[in-house]
């Protein structure tokens, strides 16, 4: 499998694959692969002949006091999985390739950049919006595919795309979990034994606000409020939000529609994890 480090090299892949017929399937990552990139290189490979997957971790979308220098860098050991699963190439530019000096160009969906993750990691979603927006003008995919772990990621690109007329399609996969429930996240391997264990409160609550959903409850006050009474149950956990928000605007509602997405971030220990649920 090739490995390609420049935006015109991908273009040029990107155009000779389309020029023998192929769709182009783009996977945008930062590396550290786990089953849940596996899933989406899968789904990228069923629809499409030609499929680039990115490694970039990227830092406009990392705070000043995050975890940017110390986000685990795999990549000898991401290339061999990302082939099997479906990868034709490999993108994996230089920093300097996709921001080059002097670079003042960014992406802002306004609005939304500011809701769930982005209100408490400010710049993070102009951040991904920018660096996505290169990737699409570097590899001219007919679908991108991300998967709905990201849900505010998702929104915010879904935006992005709409409003700047890009010609390609937004694929989203589900999120994938460990046997107990766990979504699996890069960040993942930050935690001990012991924050593992804590760190299953987020798919319990998850779990609990799409069982009360399924049960007729459509408050999102109550919904919420039990999500905090189990968090309650873990105080070494701290909650950044649980929100329950209209999935394209990110806008808060009172109450649950089909749709709907119930979404919790919180610390454990150091770790900041993300989980949701679209309710029924
Ligand atoms: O979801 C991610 O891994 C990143 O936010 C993305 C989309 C690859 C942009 O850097």
């Amino acid at each position: 499998m090739e490995i390609l480090r420049t935006v015109t090299e991908l273009r040029q892949w990107s155009r000779d694959s389309r020029a023998k017929g192929h769709l182009i399937g783009l996977v945008p990552t930062m590396g550290a692969l786990h089953a849940g990139h596996a899933s989406l290189f899968r789904a990228a490979a069923a629809s499409c002949g030609a499929v680039a997957v990115s490694i970039f971790v990227n830092p406009t979308q990392f705070g000043p006091n995050e975890d940017y220098a110390r986000y685990p860098r795999t990549f000898d050991a991401d290339c061999a999985p990302a082939a099997k699963e479906g990868a034709n190439v490999i993108f994996a530019p230089a920093v300097e390739e996709l921001y080059p000096a002097g670079a003042s160009t960014f992406v802002d969906v306004e609005g939304l950049s500011d809701r769930l993750d982005g209100a408490s990691r400010p710049g993070h979603f102009r951040g991904v919006a920018t660096v996505v927006s290169k990737l699409f003008i570097a590899a001219e995919p007919d679908r991108a595919f991300f998967g709905q772990k990201d849900a505010a990621q998702v929104a915010v690109l879904r935006r992005m795309v709409g409003d700047l007329r890009m010609a390609v399609e937004i694929v989203v996969c589900p999120i994938v979990r460990e046997a107990d429930g766990l979504a699996l996240s890069s960040r993942n391997m930050y935690l001990s034994a012991s924050e593992r264990a804590r760190a299953l409160t987020l798919s319990r609550a998850v779990r609990q606000a799409e069982a009360l959903a399924a049960a007729g409850e459509r408050r999102a006050s109550a919904l919420i409020s039990a999500a905090l009474q189990t968090f309650a149950a873990e105080p070494a956990i701290r909650v950044d939000y649980i929100e329950l928000v209209n999935w394209a605007t990110l806008e808060p509602v009172e109450t649950a529609a089909p749709g709907t997405l119930f979404a919790v971030a919180a610390w454990v220990g150091a770790t900041r994890l993300i989980d949701n649920a679209i309710l029924p």
